[in-house]
């Protein structure tokens, strides 16, 4: 580890400032996910023995992932502790002479989590990534907490404002006795400037604000207000390109609703859409079958069979295509992180659009609106009009590997 930054150094000294709780939010790779778990495991090692301490994070695997294995891989600790890590008990054991605490791995979106730490009982917890966990898991591992000189640890990146956590705990940081620390980037002393750089070039709008800037603010207006008529469109695709590029077909059904089906060429660097293909069985003033759209996908496709994503709940639609022998992968319909990816490609350049084959998918795009209705509500989502092609898009982009997207964790 390098030396501390300031606001590191704080993360440090809270357990011996009197506060119960501390509350670390603000910027992605900002340091606080690694400084927090570094200082909880001091503290309960120094003021602690025999007894039981709660990591939480979204889920088992992601809290292994962000805190278990950067604390094992701490020369400090290793030559100070001795730490056994419990796999399949999802428990670390840390000894130090005769000293010895346990931690449970638990995951706020596990179902198992819930009825595990309901028996136990705490001298402390760390959540990390606490915006991503349901309230109710949060106030069960909270209600745990009654052993003399138990403190409450959060950290999280930005989410909208009038989520329950910054209600709940930021804005009443001073009444509930905590200390809250707001973090940028520049808090890690560890980050060059061109990952600094990195990281901005993958987000941009209300992401930008929120993984960047470290506000909580709420999407407004133009999901896509970093799509670019000229920068994210193109007139031809090389032939070449054509050629050595993967092919995917994007496809999000309707019956009533139009049905969109999008021809998506990767070449590992750029990834464009090609054609598309859309009936509108409103303005047609006709309805297809799933025979019907299943026939006229098998002509869209042509002769070059790729692999095909569908909208996972047309499940009929998949049945007709796979009785042809399409190889259809059902996609993953997960919104607010597939806007937020698609969104970063856009930002840098990579996603482009057929100008020629897909006005369209672009005339959507260019209406494709935060619902400022349901924000109201603390609810985010775009509104549901016109938003097919962008839809198909994002099952596309959801399908990507994560290398598309380095860096950056995928919340
Ligand atoms: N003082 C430091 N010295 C060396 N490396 C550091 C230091 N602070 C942070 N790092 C490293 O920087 C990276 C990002 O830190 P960390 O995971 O703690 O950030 P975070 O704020 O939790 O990010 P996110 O919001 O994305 O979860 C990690 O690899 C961490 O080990
Ligand atoms: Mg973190």
């Amino acid at each position: 580890m390098d030396g501390l930054s300031e606001k590191q150094n704080r993360i440090m000294d809270f357990p011996y400032m009197g506060y119960d709780a501390l509350i670390c939010d603000g910027a992605v790779r900002s340091g606080k996910t690694s400084i927090m778990s570094l200082s909880f495991l001091l503290w309960a090692m120094g003021n602690f023995r025999d007894r039981s301490f709660a990591l939480c994070g979204k889920s088992v695997g992601a809290v292994e992932r962000n805190i278990v294995t950067p604390l094992l891989s701490i020369a400090y600790l290793r030559q100070n502790f001795d730490i056994r890590y419990n796999r399949g008990g999802h428990m670390i054991i840390v000894r130090r002479g005769p000293r010895e605490n346990r931690f449970y791995l638990f995951g706020g979106k596990d179902e198992s989590s819930y009825t595990l730490i309901q028996g136990i009982t705490l001298a402390g917890v760390l959540f990390d990534e606490v915006a991503l966990m349901p309230r109710s898991f949060v106030n069960q591992a909270m209600a745990r907490c009654s052993v003399e000189g138990s403190k409450l640890w959060f950290n999280c990146n930005p989410d909208n404002p009038l989520h329950w956590f910054r209600q709940e705990w930021i804005l009443k940081a001073p009444e509930r006795n905590a200390l809250h620390l707001h973090f940028l980037m520049d808090d890690n002393p560890s980050l060059s400037e061109d990952k600094k750089a990195q990281y901005r070039s993958m987000f941009s709008g209300v992401f930008y604000q929120r993984y960047i800037l470290g506000q909580w603010v709420m999407g407004e207006g133009l999901i896509y207000d970093m799509f670019d008529q000229t920068q994210n469109t193109y007139r031809e695709m090389p032939a070449a390109v054509k050629h050595n590029a993967q092919r995917f077909i994007a496809c999000d059904y309707g019956t009533t609703n139009p049905c969109v089906f999008l021809d998506v060429y990767d070449d590992g660097e750029h990834i464009r859409v090609e054609r598309e293909y859309r009936w509108d069985s409103r303005k047609e003033r006709r309805q297809k079958t799933d025979q019907e759209y299943a026939d006229d996908f098998m002509t869209f496709m042509g002769d070059d069979w790729c692999t095909v994503l569908v909208d996972p709940s047309a499940a009929s639609f998949i049945t007709a295509l796979r009785q042809r022998g399409v190889y259809v992968r059902e996609a993953d319909n997960t919104v607010l992180d597939g806007i937020r990816r698609t969104g970063a490609l856009f930002a840098q350049r990579v996603l482009l659009i057929s100008e020629i084959n897909c006005m369209g998918l672009i005339g959507e795009l260019g209406s494709y609106m935060w619902d400022d209705k349901a924000a109201q509500r603390g609810e985010e989502k775009p509104v549901k009009q016109q938003d097919h092609g962008p839809d198909a898009l994002r099952y596309f982009v959801n399908d990507l590997p994560d290398w598309r997207f380095e860096g950056v964790q995928t919340t």
